[in-house]
């Protein structure tokens, strides 16, 4: 694998955890939509607007130069307006987007594997994320021990325990 760095996101973090965001919700060749549009998005905003609130958490990923290749995060969403691999109150719901450039070469697994060690050192005992149906992350998902609880005509909400 090639020799990346995981760091904490910051605050200054947001924008590049939009394009990921981005990256994340055109994960479909067949149906990418503007940057514009997916941020407009009343049901993908709320993954990153006012990005860093108290109980985010997320780590990105850099190549040796500093570049930013990847970002994972998670935030919690309340049963009012929840999130799309809503669960319960108190797990988070995490996101995962690796530049297209950089895909394939382990970061994406490395990302999920630190940022649960994150959401377990923080006192999480789960983790919950929303996957469409046809994406192969779900395939990395599983293979890191997250598995399906809920799913609908879409999409399939899968849920790791941490402890
Ligand atoms: C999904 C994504 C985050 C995975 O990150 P990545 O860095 O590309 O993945 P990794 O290199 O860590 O590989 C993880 C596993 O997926 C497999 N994989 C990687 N690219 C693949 C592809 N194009 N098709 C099928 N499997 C693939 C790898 O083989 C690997 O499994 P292995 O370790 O058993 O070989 C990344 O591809 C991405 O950002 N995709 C678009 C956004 C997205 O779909 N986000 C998730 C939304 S829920």
């Amino acid at each position: 694998m090639t020799a990346i760095l995981l760091r904490p996101a910051v605050g200054e973090d947001a924008r590049f955890l939009a394009d990921m965001l981005v990256e994340a919700a055109n994960w479909s060749p067949a149906s990418r939509r503007p940057r514009v549009q997916v941020l407009a998005d009343p049901t993908l905003a709320p993954y990153v607007s006012g990005w860093m609130r108290p109980g985010d958490a997320g780590l990105v990923a850099e190549s040796p130069s500093g570049d930013p290749l990847g970002a994972c995060w998670f935030r919690l969403f309340d049963q009012s307006r929840p999130g799309q691999g809503f669960v319960a109150g108190g797990v988070p719901e995490l996101t995962l987007g690796v530049s297209p450039l950089w895909r394939a070469q382990g970061v994406g697994r490395e990302l999920l594997r630190g940022v649960a060690t994150v959401a377990r050192s923080s006192g999480y005992a789960r983790l919950s994320l929303s996957v469409d149906r046809g994406n192969f992350a779900q395939r990395l998902y599983v293979s890191e021990g997250y598995v399906v609880v809920h799913s609908d005509d879409r999409a399939d909400v899968m849920v790791r325990t941490l402890a």
